[in-house]
């Protein structure tokens, strides 16, 4: 599981895109922000109690939290003890993998960091734009 989302995740971002472990992590910081919807992606909950909030919090909770399997019939995720929070199976691949872990650390030690290399790669995914889009229903 762990070496098949490394693999997706690197297929994902950086042979189709050219993003690397720093700016795939970093950018992965946006999940800081929002949630999942059962109605949308069929995953379900926040990754921070401070959803509206864009902050480091993400990586402090990756590193500080027991994320356990959920045990429930939608898709394989994982949730805190409490049962507030969640990760996908992507978000744990990156303590998973030392090569992102690294960074992981250091986002988690250091928002500024995080802000400014986040602010760098963001930019870098709005200006590489999108193609082949089509419209679809996704409520
Ligand atoms: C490994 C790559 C990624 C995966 C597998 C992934 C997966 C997901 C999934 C399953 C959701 C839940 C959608 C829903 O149910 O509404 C989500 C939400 C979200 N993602 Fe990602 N994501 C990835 C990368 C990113 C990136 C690069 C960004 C932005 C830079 C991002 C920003 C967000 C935000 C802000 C939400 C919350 C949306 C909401 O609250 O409606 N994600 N992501």
């Amino acid at each position: 599981m762990s070496a098949m989302s490394v693999f997706f995740i690197n297929v994902l971002f950086f042979v189709i895109t050219g993003f690397d472990d720093q700016e795939i992590v970093a950018l992965s910081g946006a999940h800081a922000l929002g949630r999942c919807h059962t109605t949308a992606s069929g995953y379900d909950g926040p990754w921070t109690p401070l959803p509206t909030k864009f902050s480091n919090l993400y990586f402090t909770l990756l590193n500080q939290v027991k994320w356990n399997k959920r045990d429930w019939s939608g898709p394989f995720q994982y949730e805190d003890e409490g049962k507030s929070l969640m990760m996908l199976p992507t978000d744990l691949v990156l303590i998973q993998d030392s090569g992102f872990k690294k960074y992981v650390d250091i986002y988690a030690g250091d928002q500024e960091k995080f802000f400014s290399d986040f602010s760098l790669a963001f930019n870098k995914l709005e200006e590489l734009g999108t193609k082949n889009l089509s419209t679809a229903k996704w409520y």
